[in-house]
C-alpha cells in the first residue's frame, strides 16, 4: 500500500501502524499529512537531527494531538494550578533547570535503592495469581507493578494508591486525541484532584521531611538557580506519575507478547537470563510504547529534503524510526541478541532523553526475570486474546494479554 492509501488518525492505522511506517520511510520520509496540520518524521537519521537540534525544533508545542485544550477544559484546570512548561514540553534553558533540579532527586541512587522492593512487589503479584494457572497479564501484573513501584517512591501509602491508576490514566488519556468531550473533562477534574492531592502531601514533607522523592524535590536546589515552587513541582510530579506507568505496563505486556509470538528467541532468554535486559530493549524497538511525540519548528527549515514552514508541527514517530532498515537490519525481526538494540529512540535522545529510563529498564527486567523464573511453559490463550492496542495516536499498549503456565517447579 502506498501512503496516501492511510490516514494516520483512523483507529485500524493506530491499531496496526507498522505498514504506514513503512510506507512513510519507503516514499516520503518527512510527509506532510494531508489535512492534518503536521508532517511525520519517520527515518532513524532525520529523527536524531531534530532531536539534537533544539535550536531549530521546539518541544514547546504541548505533549498531544491538539495544542490547545476546549474553553471548558480550562475553566477546570484552572481550579487547580495552572500547567507549567517544565520538562516535557520545555526547552532549553529553561529546561536545564528543571532537568538539574529533578535529577537531585530521582538520582541513579534512588533507582538502585528501589531494586528489592521492585524484585517484592513483582513476586507478591505473581503469589496472587500463580495457582490459577493463568492471568490476565496487563491488569494483574503490567499495570500494578510500576504503579505501585512509583507511588512507593513517591512515598504514598497503600490506601491512597487506587487514585493513582486513575490519575495516570486521565492525564494520558487526552493526549492520544481519541476521547469524547465529556472524557476530556472528567480528565482535567482527576488532574485537579491529583494536583490537590500532591500539593498538601508536599506541605507534609515541608512540615516533616523524609528520606523520599517528594522531600527531594522540595530541597533541590542548584547553584544560582531558584528552587522549584509548588506548581513546578506539580507538574514534574504529574510527569513522573504519567510517564512512568502506562508507558512502562505497555512494555511489559508487548514484550511478553513479542517472546510468545517467537518461541526459539523464548527459549534462549528462558535458557539465559542475561539476556533479559537485551531483550527489553528488543522490544522498546520493536513495539515502543511511546510511538511519537510533538515538535515544532521555529524558524523556516528543510528536513530529508522537504520544506518546513516556521509554525509547522511535527510528530516524531520513534515507534517508526525504530524499525528503519537503515539502522537496524531485518528491522521487522525481534532478535533478543540483535547487537544494537540499544541504539533505539524508544526513550528519544538529546536533552529530552527519558528520566525515567533506568527505573523502567529495572523494572521491566526484574518482571521478566520473576516471570520467567517462576512461570513455567507460558502461552497465549488463545480462545481469549483479541490482541487489540488501547486506541491512541501517541501511545501503544495491549488492552489485555490473557495467558495460561504451569507452575513453578517443585
Ligand atoms: C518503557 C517506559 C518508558 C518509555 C518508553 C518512555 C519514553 C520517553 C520518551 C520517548 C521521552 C522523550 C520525550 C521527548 O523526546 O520529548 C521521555 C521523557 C521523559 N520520561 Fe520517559 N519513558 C518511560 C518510562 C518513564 C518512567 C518510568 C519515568 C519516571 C518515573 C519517565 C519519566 C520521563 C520524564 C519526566 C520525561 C521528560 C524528560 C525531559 O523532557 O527532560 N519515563 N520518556
Amino acid at each position: 500500500m502506498s501512503v496516501s492509501d492511510f490516514n494516520p488518525l483512523d483507529p485500524e492505522t493506530v491499531e496496526c501502524p507498522y505498514p504506514f511506517y513503512a510506507a512513510m520511510r519507503r516514499e516520503a520520509p518527512v510527509y506532510q499529512v494531508p489535512g492534518a496540520g503536521f508532517f511525520i518524521v519517520s527515518r532513524y537519521q532525520d529523527m536524531k537531527t531534530v532531536l539534537l537540534d533544539t535550536q531549530t525544533f521546539t518541544s514547546k508545542t504541548g505533549p498531544g494531538v491538539r495544542q490547545e485544550p476546549p474553553k471548558e477544559v480550562v475553566d477546570i484546570l484552572s481550579q487547580g494550578w495552572l500547567p507549567v512548561d517544565t520538562l516535557l514540553t520545555n526547552d532549553p534553558p529553561a529546561h536545564r533547570r528543571y532537568r538539574g533540579l529533578v535529577n537531585k532527586a530521582f538520582t541513579p541512587r534512588r533507582v538502585a535503592l528501589l531494586e528489592p522492593s521492585v524484585r517484592a512487589i513483582a513476586n507478591d503479584l505473581v503469589d496472587a495469581f500463580i495457582a490459577d494457572g493463568r492471568v490476565e497479564l496487563v491488569s494483574q501484573f503490567a499495570v500494578p507493578l510500576p504503579l505501585t513501584v512509583i507511588a512507593n517512591a513517591l512515598g504514598v501509602p497503600p490506601a491512597d494508591q487506587a487514585h493513582f491508576k486513575r490519575w495516570s490514566d486521565d492525564a494520558v488519556a487526552p493526549l492520544g486525541g481519541m476521547i469524547t468531550p465529556e472524557r476530556e473533562l472528567e480528565c482535567a477534574r482527576s488532574t485537579v484532584e491529583f494536583q490537590r492531592y500532591f500539593a498538601a502531601k508536599l506541605d507534609e514533607r515541608r512540615a516533616a521531611p523524609q528520606d523520599d522523592i517528594l522531600t527531594d524535590l522540595l530541597n533541590a536546589r542548584l547553584e544560582g538557580e531558584t528552587p522549584l515552587d509548588t506548581a513546578e513541582m506539580l507538574s514534574i510530579l504529574q510527569q513522573l506519575l504519567v510517564a512512568g506507568n502506562e508507558t512502562t505496563t505497555n512494555l511489559i505486556a508487548s514484550a511478553m507478547l513479542l517472546l510468545l509470538q517467537n518461541p526459539q528467541q523464548l527459549a534462549a532468554v528462558r535458557a539465559d537470563h542475561s539476556l533479559i535486559p537485551n531483550c527489553v530493549e528488543e522490544a522498546l524497538r520493536c513495539e515502543s510504547p511511546v510511538q511519537g511525540l510533538f515538535r515544532m519548528a521555529r524558524l523556516d527549515t528543510e528536513l530529508g529534503g522537504v520544506k518546513i514552514p516556521a509554525g509547522s508541527r511535527l510528530v516524531l514517530m520513534y515507534a517508526s524510526a525504530n524499525r528503519d532498515d537503515q539502522e537496524f537490519p531485518q528491522a521487522e525481526r525481534f532478535d533478543v541478541c540483535r547487537a544494537n538494540a540499544k541504539d533505539h529512540v524508544a526513550f528519544g535522545a538529546g536533552v529530552h532523553y527519558c528520566l525515567g529510563a533506568p527505573l523502567a529498564r529495572l523494572e521491566a527486567t526484574v518482571a521478566f526475570e520473576t516471570l520467567l523464573g517462576r512461570l513455567q511453559h507460558i502461552r497465549l490463550a488463545e480462545d481469549k486474546n483479541d490482541y487489540r492496542h488501547t486506541p491512541s495516536f501517541i501511545l501503544r499498549g495491549l488492552k489485555a494479554l490473557y495467558l495460561e503456565f504451569d507452575q513453578e517447579a517443585a
